[in-house]
């Protein structure tokens, strides 16, 4: 890639790449190797090399600002700090946070523009199980009030708002959310708030998630809303097959997102597309739109290997899904409306999905009874149309289709 030095010094739209194409970027841990490997094949020593839609010019270690990686001492302002200074590079070619190989237990922060979360093979980003450190935030304008709770919401792990160029990446290190606390506490109605989720980014765009294990979230894994230019690659998201909410990917109120190359297990969808709920999504009316959802495996027995819905107020359209392999789900394709949510599912082409041992192919409900409050509209009823499937083998179903008014 290359990179006249003098657009560094324009302001941050500019600075940051546009495009979202990917990258072959390089980086180097001043005083030598980052511990415990060598990075790709063929580097030069103490040289990682990896694949995104920017490169940095700056490059910063977690341990850098003071960060333990026993796995019990928490992290949370080291990664704070890291990310304050390398905001001052967001103009100036953007900044790397490399996260060596150790257990670095943090509370939830936020990132930067034009930043780089890179994880290093045995990295290990284990949020705490301190409550003082969940900072409790503002519920979504597109939902009214949390989803398990009326109220705000907890934040989630790894965060950030009015975004430009944020990529979270690494050799296949892992973010774990040490779901099992909070499932407990949610099973023992025990919360105040609704559970935050691994990754949340609100109003940004360009977004690039790649090459990360994804474990135990406390509720759904990658939540992107009212985004734009997201690309989700080769990320592994794993959690209980009967753990509440744990969704794989939620793309919320977003524009032009790629969802390609993921291995997902969960208790619950593996993809959701969503736009909020009943008048409250009405009113923010953000459709999630220009999807492509490829090369996907999921494992969800209880719940969909994609769904759209339940919460699609501000619509669903130009959804396109190919090559998808589900291996024990409840339902392919999930479509979930209700009365009052108003919105629109049209345009969904999905083609060549190989399914096995599964409840239902397709489903399809307009009776998904959830509302946030009792003022929806009883006369906003969703649209669907233009429905496309095609190339679908199925084995081992108990029920062709599942048709519910
Ligand atoms: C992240 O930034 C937003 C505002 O930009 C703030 O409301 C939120 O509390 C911050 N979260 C954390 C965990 O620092
Ligand atoms: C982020 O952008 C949204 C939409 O443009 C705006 O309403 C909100 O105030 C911004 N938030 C921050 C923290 O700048
Ligand atoms: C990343 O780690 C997961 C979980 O250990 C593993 O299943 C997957 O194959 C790994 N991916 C790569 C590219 O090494
Ligand atoms: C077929 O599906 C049932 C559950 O519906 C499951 O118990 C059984 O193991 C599956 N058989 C095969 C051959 O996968």
């Amino acid at each position: 890639m290359k990179l006249q030095r003098r657009i560094f010094s324009y302001p941050v739209l500019l600075a940051c790449i546009l495009l979202m194409a990917v990258a072959e970027c390089r980086f180097r841990i001043s005083g030598g190797l980052p511990a415990g490997g060598e990075g790709g094949g063929g580097s030069a020593v103490g040289e990682t090399k990896y694949t995104a839609t920017s490169c940095r010019a700056h490059t910063a270690s977690l341990t850098d600002f003071g960060a333990v990686g026993d796995g019990v001492t928490s992290n949370t302002k080291a990664f704070q700090a890291a990310v304050t200074a390398l905001a001052e590079f967001s103009g100036d070619g953007g900044g790397l946070l490399y996260v060596p190989a150790g257990q670095w237990l943090t509370g939830p922060f936020n990132l930067t523009s034009c930043m780089t979360l890179f994880l290093h093979r045995n990295a290990v980003i284990l949020a705490t199980q301190d409550m003082n450190e969940w900072p409790v935030i503002d519920f979504l304008p597109s939902y009214g009030r949390g989803r398990d709770a009326p109220g705000g919401r907890y934040s989630s792990l790894i965060v950030g708002s009015n975004l430009t160029d944020v990529i979270i990446t690494g050799d296949n290190g892992t973010i774990d959310g040490q779901g099992g606390f909070w499932w407990a506490k949610f099973h023992h109605k025990q919360l105040k708030y609704t559970r935050g989720y691994l990754v949340e980014l609100l109003y940004s765009d360009q977004i690039f998630v790649s090459n990360l294990v994804f474990l135990n979230s406390p509720s759904w894994n990658i939540h992107p809303v009212y985004s734009s230019n997201i690309i989700i690659k080769g990320i592994t998201i794993s959690a209980p097959v009967h753990s509440p909410n744990t969704d794989g990917i939620n793309p919320d109120s977003c524009s032009h997102v790629r969802i390609e190359d993921c291995y997902i297990v969960s208790g619950d969808d593996c993809i959701a597309i969503k736009s909020g709920w009943d008048e409250y999504g009405i009113a923010v009316g953000m459709p999630s739109q220009h999807i492509i959802i490829r090369r996907l495996t999921c494992v969800s027995p209880t719940s969909a290997t994609i769904a759209l819905g339940s919460e699609m107020s501000g619509g669903v359209q130009d959804v396109r899904a190919e090559d998808i392999t589900a291996i024990d789900t409840e339902s392919g394709v999930r479509i979930k409306t209700a009365i009052g949510r108003g919105g629109f599912i049209k345009d969904i082409y999905v083609r060549r999905m190989n399914l096995h041992t599964m409840k239902w192919v397709f489903w399809m409900t307009g009776n998904y009874n959830s509302h946030p409050d009792q003022k929806y509209n009883p006369d906003a009823i969703p649209d669907v149309e233009g429905i496309s499937y095609s190339h679908v083998t199925a084995e081992n179903v108990t029920t062709a289709e599942g048709w519910r008014e």
